[in-house]
């Protein structure tokens, strides 16, 4: 009789643990699964996550995403620090990450006026700035030949207006950089696929600018693949019909359209700033960090429909697009808890600093 009983319980625990088990698995969705006919899901890593200090943040990055950027230690300053000297020990370790986990990988970024090494800011004519584009753009593509997916080439060369910004490359040697750039790329990798990348360029005015820019490039013999808009977006702007004109006027010049550093402030903005110039910075008060021990549920609402009805255009336009990756992991990690103001908290991303799931990815994840 004992052992019946004994043999009984066995049973039932057996039965209820493989049913938690299924359970478990039927709800184990992806992000990068749910999408993976359409685009490429990717995130931006920081240093200690391409060195996976974190195991937890490590595994979820592991799970969801299947496309990475190196958030800053690609830039020119850390892998260009001085004229002579190139620095690619974490660069290398990034693409060995993307490797070992067959990630896309991309490549931010090569010519961009911020995050520049000191010396390059003091390039003082066409000669010497031909003679560095050719060596930067060509030991860095080269390096990573066949192993980068993607580059953004050139990084927001433009001016809200649409006109070219007067950065260091402009300065010296007029608006030609941007054709030589895209030039060289192609020739260090001709299978790596060349996008120019900028915020805003979703806005009538400024996009105009950026169709301009690719035609340029396009007369002028370079092989441009792709436009990034980068998506530092807010709850209300900007609309989705400006950034369904955008989707459709870039792939009207053959470019694929990529959203390559998507992510959505919930705080109040200084003046009207739109954007991401990350040389801006203003001073914050009690007022402008507004939610700094969690998100109200109203707030966490407004940002789940906001990424559904965004996630329904980039899936209406699926054939258009070739990649949708977030600015950081989790909140904890954004860059929008110290720009455009120091020391906010702020909620812009799909996973909270706890790493759990917020309402923005179930939104997502159920279409
Ligand atoms: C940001 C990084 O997220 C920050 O950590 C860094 O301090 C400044 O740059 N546009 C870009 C990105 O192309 O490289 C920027 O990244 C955000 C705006």
């Amino acid at each position: 009789m004992k052992l019946r009983n004994q043999c009984l319980v066995f049973v039932c625990l057996f039965m209820l643990s493989s049913y938690s088990l299924k359970k478990e698995k039927s709800y184990t969705v992806s992000l990068k699964d749910v999408f993976k006919d359409e685009f490429y899901i990717g995130t931006a890593l920081s240093a200690d996550q391409i060195e996976e200090k974190a195991p937890k943040e490590d595994s979820l990055i592991r799970k969801e995403f299947n496309a990475i950027t190196a958030e800053n230690i690609m830039k020119s300053m850390f892998v260009h620090p001085q004229k002579d000297k190139y620095d690619f020990s974490l660069a290398d370790k990034f693409v060995a990450y993307g490797k070992k986990n067959k990630m896309f990988v991309h490549g931010h970024t090569l010519i961009w006026h911020s995050q520049l090494a000191p010396w390059m800011r003091k390039i003082k004519d066409s000669v010497e700035m031909k003679a560095f584009m050719k060596d930067h753009i060509n030991t860095i593509v080269s390096r990573y030949k066949g192993r980068i997916g993607s580059w953004d080439v050139v990084n927001e060369a433009l001016n809200e207006d649409g006109t070219l910004r007067k950065s260091v490359f402009f300065n010296t040697m007029g608006d030609k950089y941007l054709v030589d750039a895209f030039k060289l790329a192609a020739k260090a990798d001709p299978k790596a696929e060349l996008y120019y990348n900028d915020y805003n360029i979703e806005e009538p005015v400024k996009r105009a600018g950026a169709i301009n820019l690719i035609k340029k490039i396009k007369a002028g013999g370079g092989k441009i693949d792709g436009v990034g808009i980068q998506g530092h977006w807010r709850l209300n702007s900007p609309s989705l019909n400006e950034i369904e004109q955008s989707i459709l006027d870039y792939s009207a010049l053959g470019l694929k359209v990529a959203f390559t550093e998507l992510d959505i402030t919930v705080l109040p903005n200084p003046g009207d700033l739109r954007g991401a110039d990350v040389n801006q910075n203003f001073q914050g008060n009690k007022k402008m960090n507004p939610y700094p021990n969690g998100l109200p549920d109203s707030i966490q609402n407004k940002l789940a429909n906001r990424y559904e009805s965004l996630f329904r255009l980039f899936l209406k336009h699926k054939d258009k697009i070739s990649r949708v990756t977030f600015w950081g992991v989790h909140d904890g990690q954004s860059w929008l808890n110290d720009w455009p103001i120091k020391g906010r908290t702020n909620y812009p991303l799909l996973f909270d600093a706890n790493l759990k799931q917020k309402k923005a990815y179930q939104s997502i994840t159920n279409l």
